[in-house]
């Protein structure tokens, strides 16, 4: 890996953001910058803020990959859903779809598995040795599940089905936000989501992100789990370094499926 910093890119319901990252700190190596989602938020469309992006920042991010998360699915490159997303999304070939426009190589990765790699390599697992399970509470639910510092893509733990429900739509944030609920009405659903996810996968730590763990005393103490449960430490920054990291990881070990 060179020294450059390498160009991380969070999409976004409302912005997308970007920052050259010091992979060695893992953290910011410029201020980032934000640009509104394009309406409609199409592949196309998103290609040309993400290219506005790298622009931005081309003296200090030499010719190296650019990691950009998106909130869906994606397998070697391919989106293939979009809970919360433009449908267009949806077997998009988003990732050379972003190369093509950028002329250079761009990673693409899932949302939250950005954010539980970050919170794993440089966050609050940082150095964990064991199953980490990481979740970000926002406008969906967003899992990310990593053993022993090795991440396994594309959970999708926000769509767990929990008394007849997909769980995002009873737990995410703005699930709280929109029915105008208070923490204590809240945790009730957190409580039943997390320990059904705890009865399924034993993890030895979960880590709350997402913007609401910023409030994290107010609801995380609540909770009764045989897991211990702490906020996430890199709060709006996981996103970006992750999708950082995950880059650099795959430029060095390639993808053998493509
Ligand atoms: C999507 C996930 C995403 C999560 C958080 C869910 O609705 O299915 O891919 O990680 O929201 O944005």
């Amino acid at each position: 890996m060179s020294n450059a910093a390498v160009l991380g890119i969070d999409i976004g319901g409302s912005g997308i953001k970007g920052a050259p990252v010091d992979l060695e700190k893992g953290d910011f190596a410029a201020d980032r910058l934000r640009i509104p989602t394009p309406t409609p938020s199409t592949p196309q469309a998103v290609a040309d803020v993400v290219a506005e992006i790298a622009d931005a920042f081309a003296d200090k991010i030499g010719d190296g990959p650019i990691g950009v998360t998106i909130p869906a699915v994606v397998t070697h490159g391919v989106t293939r859903s979009a809970a919360n997303i433009d449908k267009s999304w949806i077997d998009a070939t988003a990732e050379k779809i972003f190369s093509d426009r950028l002329g250079r190589r761009v990673h693409l990765v899932n949302d939250a598995d950005a954010a539980g790699i970050a919170e794993v390599k440089y966050g609050a697992a940082k150095g964990h040795p064991g199953f980490v399970l990481v979740t970000t509470l926002g406008t969906g639910i967003g899992s990310a599940l990593i053993y022993r510092g090795v991440l396994v893509p594309n959970s999708e733990l926000g769509h767990l089905e929990i008394d007849g429900h997909d769980a995002e739509t009873q737990a995410a944030a703005s699930i709280k936000t929109n029915l105008g609920l208070s923490y204590s009405e809240y945790v009730v659903r957190l409580q039943r989501y997390y320990e059904r996810v705890e009865a399924l996968f034993w993890p030895d730590l979960f880590v709350v992100g997402g913007g609401i763990s910023k409030d994290a005393e107010k609801f995380l103490p609540r909770l009764d789990l045989k897991t211990p449960i702490v906020p996430a430490a890199l709060k709006n920054r996981a996103g970006i370094i992750g999708a950082a990291w995950l880059a650099a990881d795959a430029a060095t070990h390639p993808d053998p499926l493509g």
